[in-house]
């Protein structure tokens, strides 16, 4: 008889032989940021997230930098007057996202910042590009995320986040950066992001839901995994310096598939959906929220991703310990 058990014994050689661990620095904390001061707003569907003013969200980053995480997504909400279709307000200088980026940057100079890189929030339609005559325009698209992607180097990003999935854009992105000379600025690429259910809590935390339609002639059929490495693989090519699979934990195996053929870092997004569905079922007490956390966030560390977008970070920090 194999006696397996032996290595389970108790805690000490559990922890000797742990395949998977997680660190703080394995996260990045997602922010959502609206105009004004002094305001923080619950999201219904994401019980215990919150929206807030720029003013509060550098108090609660005070925080969040004595846990020992250091890398952020900023997301911002646009009031409804601002949007348009050609996603104006996303390259105005003295936008909400570039006065953040700035002004984060400016208070903790050594918090990685990442900027979501997309038309929808910006959009009159709810899209992440333009549209014509209900279509998605790719190539009229691309340009306006180039443009928004200087903006954010202008503003001091470090990262641009393009979560679009239109054709062709890191490699638009790549050569406008290098063109004003924002040669340190990486791009992490939202490369294989699936028309997914799960985004519907993100979607009322920005009130970015499309107006028309859905998302499926961008985004990535859930059904198809070939379609995401290939989807990977071109923005490795057009010069993605991390490359991300999203949504995290229906997704496991193409993390895995996606992590064995590239040689740059994978992330993984656990969306809003992923973390409302904790949320639910341990308010209820059918889960026990903490173990369900810990749980999920190693599992996608085990399927390959070296760093998870996650809004359970504090709460992985919180309960690990770490
Ligand atoms: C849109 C964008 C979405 C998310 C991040 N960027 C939603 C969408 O594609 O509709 C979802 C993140 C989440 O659900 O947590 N560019």
């Amino acid at each position: 008889m194999k006696r397996h058990r032996i290595l389970r014994k108790n805690t000490a050689i559990r922890a000797l032989v742990e395949e998977t661990r997680l660190h703080a620095s394995d996260f990045i904390v997602p922010l959502f940021i609206i105009e004004g001061k002094d305001r923080t707003e619950p999201i219904t569907s994401m019980p215990g997230y919150f929206r807030m003013t720029l003013d509060k969200t550098l108090k609660e980053l005070s925080a969040i930098h004595t846990e020992g995480l250091r890398s952020v997504l900023l997301f911002v909400m646009v009031p409804e007057q601002k949007k348009d279709n050609l996603g104006t307000e996303a390259i105005n200088p003295h936008g909400l996202m570039q006065t953040s980026i700035y002004a984060i940057k400016d208070s903790f100079p050594d918090l990685l910042v990442f900027s979501d890189v997309a038309l929808d929030p910006y959009s009159s339609f709810g899209h992440d590009g333009i549209v014509e005559r209900e279509k998605i325009l790719n190539d009229e698209t691309i340009s306006v995320l180039a443009e928004m992607s200087v903006s954010h180097a202008e503003a001091g990003v470090d990262f641009v986040a393009p979560s679009d999935m239109m054709d062709g854009r890191i490699s638009a992105i790549r050569k406008s950066l290098e063109a004003t000379r924002h040669k340190e600025v990486g791009i992490l690429s939202y490369s294989a992001k699936f028309a997914s259910g799960f985004y519907g809590p993100f979607r009322d935390a920005l009130d970015s839901a499309p107006g028309f339609g859905d998302k499926k002639t961008y985004q990535l059929n859930p059904a198809n995994i070939k379609e995401a490495i290939k989807e990977t693989l071109t923005d490795v090519e057009e010069g993605a310096d991390i490359v991300m699979v999203k949504p995290a934990l229906p997704y496991l195996d193409v993390i895995r598939a996606v992590k064995e053929r590239v040689h740059v870092p994978v992330a993984a997004y656990q969306v809003s959906g992923e973390y409302a569905m904790i949320k639910a079922a341990s308010a209820q007490g059918w889960l026990d929220h903490d173990t369900a956390v810990v749980e999920t966030l190693t599992s996608i560390r085990r399927a390959g991703a070296d760093c998870i977008a996650t809004y359970f970070a504090r709460d992985a920090v919180r309960i690990l310990g770490l």
